[in-house]
């Protein structure tokens, strides 16, 4: 278990030192003045000494006041410098973790464009959403706060402990007793209150989940009565959340004194230790006391910085791991070397032999074949999970095919860059999607270059301009949630914008799905308009839609079971007929 925690750090570190690599000369040069800092900071108590013994030595006979000023001057100076490279320290610290975290941004950015579609299949988008928050944000927080301070601390403290046993042995020892007591007492007290802390979070956590899960379902659990129930454990939640809450608090609330009270016995050994030492020594022993005095804190200070940045720096490595999972995940095959674009097709489209699986272990499309000539309408159907919405993922090429291959005008679609692929395309499908903006702007998405008149004819043709000229803004109204528009309507609009987009050929995948069937009608005829003379794949639950199709594919288990037009298919008597008629029964 350890020993994987430690892999778990030491393998994301290395990546993000190297990730960092055109930040490191800042980042030496601020690690360089934490640790002059640090240095200046030791040299002080010693100048102090020397100080505290001209006082001491001056009460008999007279401070020799040149001496002594030069002395504080220097203290000043050296303290002043100290402050003005801790700032420096800091200013370069910010900026150069904030450079790499503005770096990882970019790249994560960029990788998600660069990543297949099915990797969105195998994790969910909060979980990468968080990846580019919270992670990135917890890298750049945690490096900031644990590098400079890691190494300025080491310093101080190997520093301060060899100044101790130079300038004398015994007070060394004791402050580093002390300092080993004091700790030990602390850490007693430390393990306790963390103890208490998790079982604190986690009994949050539980009560989140539960408050989230009864309410979020709220008037489910009324439907079932489950109100009593949902009440008895949020009690039993509450009153575990109440005993380790005060624990939690208590103890924390304790530490502060219980620290204060490690730094004052330092201070008092410091001075019983030295008062004996002192009185064997004489009076120039004062100096040297004071010296340790100051040593006391300096010493143990940087023994919980320390730790408390490697405890940082586990947090850093935790977050990296994530993010560097996300960086390394593998990406689509780069395609900047394809020199050969389709603009004007005719719209042949054949598929010859297609092969296909999401994943390794089940086939989807065994083997489908068929070809299109330009300009035909072709219905794809079948029942739910017969692999139609497969078919127009590999023909898009949003996923590759494990063998055989898709032409369009006689040119394999692996040939193009599949940004050229997507350009042949216009596609409508179940899901409407719009953004927050007015419907102007929706319409002309993508394509700047539409004028105003172009957007009113579109929604003209597809029957939706009537309805626009009814809101109070009309072309111009910005579609939020508050604009309510029925499903019909949106669909419209986005038949509409496919229209403006004046793609060679179609896709138009259950666009009429969600809405009743006089809409569906409203649809129908708007989706023939821009179907006109294109090479079209419709897919579509209700068969009565698609009968003037020119080729129907009937798809079962990936296969096609039967292919004609409807009236060959009714005849036939097979699958096809079967649907149909089912369907008509029912309407
Ligand atoms: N992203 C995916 N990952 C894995 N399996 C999928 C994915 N999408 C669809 N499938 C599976 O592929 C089969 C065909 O799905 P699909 O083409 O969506 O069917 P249809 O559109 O005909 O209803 C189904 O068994 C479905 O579970
Ligand atoms: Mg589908």
């Amino acid at each position: 278990m350890k020993k994987r925690q430690k892999g778990a750090f030491k393998e994301p570190m290395k990546k993000l030192i190297k990730y960092c690599k055109f930040q490191w000369g800042w980042l030496a040069l601020a690690i360089l003045f934490g640790a002059i800092a640090a240095v200046f900071q030791i040299i002080g108590p010693i100048k102090i000494q020397d100080l505290t013994n001209m006082i001491v030595s001056g009460l008999a006979v007279g401070i020799d006041m040149e001496a002594f000023t030069q002395i504080a001057l220097f203290l000043l100076l050296i303290y002043l410098l100290g402050a003005i490279l801790g700032y420096f320290q800091q200013f370069i610290m910010a900026t150069s973790t904030q450079a790499v975290v503005k770096r990882f941004r970019k790249d994560i950015s960029a990788k998600i464009n660069r990543l297949p579609l099915g990797y969105f299949d195998g994790h969910m988008y909060g979980d990468i959403l968080s990846r580019v928050t919270n992670d990135v944000d917890t890298i750049g927080q945690s490096l900031n706060e644990s590098i400079g301070t890691l190494f300025s601390s080491a310093t101080l403290f190997l520093g301060v402990l060899i100044a101790m046993f130079v300038i004398e042995p015994i007070m060394a020892a004791t402050v580093i007793g002390a300092t080993i007591v004091g700790f030990s007492f602390s850490l007693i007290f430390l393990t306790r209150a963390q103890k208490y802390f998790t079982q604190n979070q986690r009994n949050l956590g539980q009560l989140n989940a539960h408050v989230e899960e009864n309410y979020a379902g709220h008037n489910v659990v009324q439907l079932f009565n489950g109100q009593n129930k949902m009440h008895k454990e949020f009690e039993k939640i509450n009153k575990k959340l109440y005993t380790s809450g005060w624990k939690a608090q208590f103890i924390g609330g304790v530490m502060q004194p219980v620290m204060g009270f490690v730094g004052n016995f330092g201070y008092v050994a410091v001075c019983v230790v030295g008062g004996v030492l002192a009185a064997q020594r004489g009076i120039g022993f004062i100096g040297t006391i004071t010296t340790f005095m100051i040593f006391v804190r300096l010493f143990s200070n940087p023994l919980s910085q320390i730790a408390q940045s490697l405890s940082r720096l586990q947090s850093t490595a935790a977050a990296s791991t994530r993010v560097f999972e996300f960086l390394d995940a593998k990406e689509l095959a780069d395609e900047s070397d394809k020199t050969l674009v389709l603009n004007d097709v005719k719209g042949d489209v054949e598929f010859d032999n297609v092969v296909f699986g999401y994943n390794k272990d089940k086939v989807i499309i065994k083997g489908f074949s068929a070809n299109i000539k330009a300009g035909e309408k072709v219905a794809i159907v079948g029942p739910t999970g017969a692999g139609k919405t497969t078919l127009v993922n590999l023909l898009m090429r949003f996923y590759e095919t494990n063998s055989g291959s898709i032409k369009i005008d006689g040119v394999k679609t692996t040939d193009l860059t599949r940004d050229n692929v997507h350009r042949l395309f216009g596609m409508v499908l179940q899901d409407t999607w719009l953004f927050e903006g007015t419907i102007k702007e929706n319409l002309r998405y993508n394509n700047p270059n539409v004028t105003d008149e172009q957007i009113v004819e579109a929604c003209k043709k597809v029957g939706v301009d009537h309805f626009i000229q009814t809101l109070s803004k009309g072309y111009d109204t910005v579609l939020t949630d508050s604009v309510n528009l029925s499903s019909g309507q949106k669909q419209l609009l986005t038949i509409a914008r496919t229209m403006l987009e004046n793609r060679p050929m179609m896709i138009l995948d259950e666009a009429t799905s969600s809405v009743d069937t006089r809409t569906e009608v409203l649809l129908q005829e708007a989706m023939d308009k821009v179907m006109e003379g294109r090479t079209s794949f419709i897919i579509a639950h209700r068969l009565s839609t698609i009968k003037n199709a020119n080729l129907i594919l009937v798809l079962k288990d990936g296969d096609i079971v039967e292919s004609g037009t409807h009236e060959q298919l009714l005849e036939k008597g097979g699958f096809y007929a079967d649907l149909y008629n089912s369907q008509f029964e029912k309407v």
